[in-house]
């Protein structure tokens, strides 16, 4: 039914955009195309290529071409002047067996196939070339396992020995309550419990928080959503031109334009931060000593209490370091595919060479351009900002009467921070480049992208809007003012929903204006409005204010999904791009094709994120607090 709806919704793109005529659009070479490449590979001599060629007229005056040139212009299209191949050179040209140089072979065979439409390719980028032997070896495993993948294995094996042993010893003490923590802190009995335990909190303070999990869940999801899009743009599509008409279609801006939603996600952590913190702090004195402590783990009882139920974040996080560690390890020989090794492969090396900075929360710092999973930007970024946050709070909670202002003020000398980096760097929005053509290269080689998008400073103002909202919500508190009693209160936070709607939305006209200090005035509004928005409806539904929203969102599910949420986000990205990329045709995109990537990739990932969590996350967890208290 909603498909039907979202069908007819989305039926005007259709007839946009018809800017060559079905007929002219019959003479373009396809953009994409893949032979078959088990088959290839499978004979003996068999070498599979894949790469990309820039083309050139044969002979001039070339009408195609010039044609090609000329679709290629509009920002919508992709750039119809590159043409992206895997061919099985060795049956589709037998005669040039005799070339030794693989690169150059495939060069040469994709160039007669152009020659019919009278265009000359040359090889610009070759992923790689693949032989018949190499394909045999990877596939009677005889390839030698390297060091890493060796220590992945023993990692592997120590933690699945951790929990046997912390199981076992769990289920033999049973009934004891004076157990050795460091060691039952392994029970899968005990974090299953964990997991899908409803928590019933006494302090209404806590228990007032409890949408939070749902607003989680929901941001995840949304985010899965995205990067299905993501990978279906950035893979080989049978049916480009869809893309491309899609591409003018005004509710697109959501997907384009709503990965400014993951700040709500950074607002939301140092709202909980800071606020864990001031309720603290009326139990004892905050002092900057006690940072390495906070920061290595929550090592204040209370603290980690409201951190178990609900702020997943760890900050040592295994769960992550396992993931990126497995990505750049066995991730790349997990598949045979045309684009596994394209795909996969080159995202597994990059992975291999930016460990230690994901290691230290610094991968978006160092290298940005080189790109290991692509969501791990925002796990580096809470890091960093969670560092100042945590100080900002401290040195702030002994001084609360002035917090509020020195807050707001630093909000805004942050918008305007990056208003004028924006400015002098000639950095955007990613809507402002949220076309096919970057889309499909992830945005990558784009500074707007890598030093802005995934910067610790673009991220900056939503994090101080969180602190700002935990402030005035203690305060709020221990004056005890009813806020839900203020009837003019409740307009905003009906139309807060609509709002954000309607600005993520607005991007598809406001993308038109093209001025560099329209441009920079957006990219220092974009994300603190976004994110003061959604803080009106957290600080809403925290004070009591009833509504739709607060009953989605404090449905008890969210809460177990919730606690699921860093292996989930660790995960999703893997399984996304093994969906993807094990195909061996090129995908024909539509509504369909996106929405069943995404639900299956939700699925997988929840999944696969239930032992990660059960058997990494929650253990370590609880291991690291028993070793430090
Ligand atoms: C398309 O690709 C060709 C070759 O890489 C490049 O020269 C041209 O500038 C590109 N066109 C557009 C509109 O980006
Ligand atoms: C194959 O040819 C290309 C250019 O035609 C060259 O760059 C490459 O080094 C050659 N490779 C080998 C192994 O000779």
């Amino acid at each position: 039914m909603e498909g039907v709806l979202l069908l007819l919704v989305l039926a005007p793109a259709l007839a946009h955009a018809r800017d060559v005529t079905d007929e002219q659009y019959s003479q373009f070479p396809r953009l994409f195309h893949l032979d078959d490449y088990s088959s290839c590979l499978a004979r003996p001599g068999g070498l599979y290529c894949l790469g990309s060629f820039h083309i050139a007229p044969l002979s001039e005056p070339s009408p195609v071409y010039n044609m090609l040139k000329e679709y290629s212009e509009d920002v919508h299209h992709f750039n119809r002047t590159e043409l992206h191949r895997g061919y099985c050179v060795s049956s589709r040209c037998p005669a040039l067996a005799g070339e030794r140089n693989a690169s150059r072979r495939f060069s040469r065979c994709a160039g007669l196939r152009a020659r019919r439409h009278a265009l000359r390719l040359t090889l610009h980028m070759l992923r790689y070339c693949r032989t018949h032997a190499q394909e045999y070896a990877a596939q009677h495993s005889s390839e030698p396992m390297d060091e890493p993948q060796k220590l992945f294995l023993l990692v592997v094996a120590a933690l699945l020995a951790m929990n046997v042993i912390g199981t076992a010893y769990d289920l033999l003490t049973d009934g004891n309550d004076k157990k050795f923590a460091a060691l039952s802190a392994w029970s899968m009995r005990s974090n299953w419990r964990r997991l899908t335990a409803s928590y019933e909190d006494c302090d209404p303070r806590i228990s007032a928080l409890s949408p939070v999990q749902g607003v989680r869940v929901l941001l995840l999801v949304l985010i899965i959503a995205a990067h299905s899009g993501c990978v279906q743009v950035a893979l080989y599509i049978s049916n480009p031109r869809w893309i491309e008409q899609m591409s003018h279609h005004p509710l697109l801006m959501l997907f384009l334009n709503g990965t400014s939603v993951v700040q709500v996600f950074i607002m939301l952590s140092n709202f909980l931060l800071a606020y864990n913190l001031l309720l603290y702090s009326k139990v004892q004195r905050l002092s900057f000593r006690m940072l390495p402590y906070i920061t290595i783990k929550r090592i204040v009882r209370s603290v980690i209490q409201l951190d178990i139920q609900y702020k997943r974040r760890q900050k040592i996080s295994p769960v992550y370091l396992l993931v990126v560690g497995y990505a750049a390890t066995w991730w790349a020989s997990a598949g045979a595919s045309p684009l596994w090794p394209a795909a996969v492969g080159a995202e597994s090396a990059a992975c291999r060479r930016k460990f230690w900075t994901h290691a230290f929360y610094l991968n978006n710092l160092i290298d940005p351009e080189d790109i290991c999973l692509v969501q791990t930007w925002f796990l580096a970024v809470d890091m960093q900002l969670y560092i100042l946050a945590a100080m900002l709070t401290v040195y702030l909670s002994s001084r609360r009467e002035r917090a509020l202002l020195v807050l707001a003020s630093l909000v805004a000398a942050s918008c305007l921070l990056n208003g004028l980096l924006a400015y002098a760097f000639d950095w955007k929005s990613l809507m402002f480049i949220a076309y096919p053509g970057p889309l499909s290269r992830m945005y990558r080689g784009l500074p707007s992208f890598s030093r802005l998008y995934e910067a610790p400073w673009g991220s900056l103002p939503p994090c101080l809007m969180g602190l700002f909202f935990a402030f005035l919500h203690f305060e709020l508190q221990e004056a005890g003012v009813k806020v839900s009693s203020y009837k003019w209160l409740k307009l905003p936070y009906h139309v807060a929903p609509v709002a954000i709607v309607a600005w993520i939305l607005s991007g598809h006209w406001l993308r038109a204006y093209s001025a560099p200090w329209f441009v920079a005035g957006y990219v220092a509004l974009e994300r603190p409005l976004l994110s003061c928005l959604s803080g009106i409806i957290l600080l809403g539904m925290f004070n009591g204010l009833e509504g739709w929203q607060k009953q989605i969102f404090s449905w008890r599910g969210w809460q177990v999904m919730g606690r699921m949420s860093l292996a989930v986000l660790a995960v999703h990205w893997c399984v996304n791009m093994g969906i993807a990329a094990a195909r061996h045709q090129p995908v024909h995109s539509s509504l369909l094709s996106v929405t069943m990537e995404w639900l299956a990739t939700t699925c997988f990932s929840y999944l696969i994120g239930i032992p990660l969590t059960v058997m990494v996350e929650m253990p370590a967890q609880r291991f690291v607090t028993a070793l430090i208290m």
